[in-house]
């Protein structure tokens, strides 16, 4: 798959088996991520992997909101991306970097023919207790990653998210030559 391929493919979706995502898939999309860009390289991730085998996996479920349980719950594997622990302040850039990463996971999985989608709605102070994330750190959000699933088992409501039309601001609302407001 070209890159631009793996871009447009991806999108954020509701329909996954509960299939297991292998190691070596994990450890694609893994390196995918570590590959990303950051400041000075300081490489501000803990990435921690939870698959769907794990005693963890439905304590974690559970930490999330009702809405995104109903359908994570199908997933193969969550990967809950954090800060590495910082020192006194915690630098907002750090999430930037992240976010990063997260693309890049994204990007690897859809690569792989995986099915992806990025949630923060949930608990994190139980995130953190369960995944013994200490408190200086914090998490900047989590990747489900999973097989396809089966369009005919989801819910009316899961599949009409599952193929709502997906859309973007047009480019002249939120790109400018130069300068704030000129045309582009
Ligand atoms: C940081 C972040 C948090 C998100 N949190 C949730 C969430 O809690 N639940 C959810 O269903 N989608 C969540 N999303 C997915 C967005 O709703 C989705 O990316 C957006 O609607 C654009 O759709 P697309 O990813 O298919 O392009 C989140 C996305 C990001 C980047």
């Amino acid at each position: 798959m070209s890159i631009e391929n793996a871009i447009f493919k991806r999108k954020s979706s509701v329909n996954f088996s509960n299939e297991n995502i292998t190691d070596s898939e994990i450890k694609q999309i893994i390196e995918a991520s570590k590959w990303a860009p950051s400041s000075r390289n300081n490489q501000p991730w803990r990435i921690i992997a939870v698959n769907n085998k794990s005693k963890k996996f439905s304590n974690l479920i559970e930490a999330l909101s009702e809405e995104n349980q109903d359908w994570t719950k199908n997933s193969g594997l969550i990967l809950v991306f954090c800060t590495n622990e910082f020192e006194s302040e915690f630098n907002p850039k750090k999430f930037l970097e992240i976010g990063f990463a997260g693309q890049n996971a994204m990007l690897m999985s859809t690569e792989l023919g995986l099915e992806t989608h990025p949630i923060w709605a949930g608990d994190e102070e139980k995130v953190k207790e369960l995944l013994l994330i200490p408190n200086n750190s914090k998490v900047a959000c989590l990747l489900v990653i999973g097989k396809k699933g089966d369009e005919k088992k989801l819910s009316k409501d899961l599949l009409s998210r599952n193929n709502k039309n997906r859309s973007r601001n047009s480019i002249e609302k939120d790109f400018n030559y130069d300068n704030w407001g000129d045309k582009f």
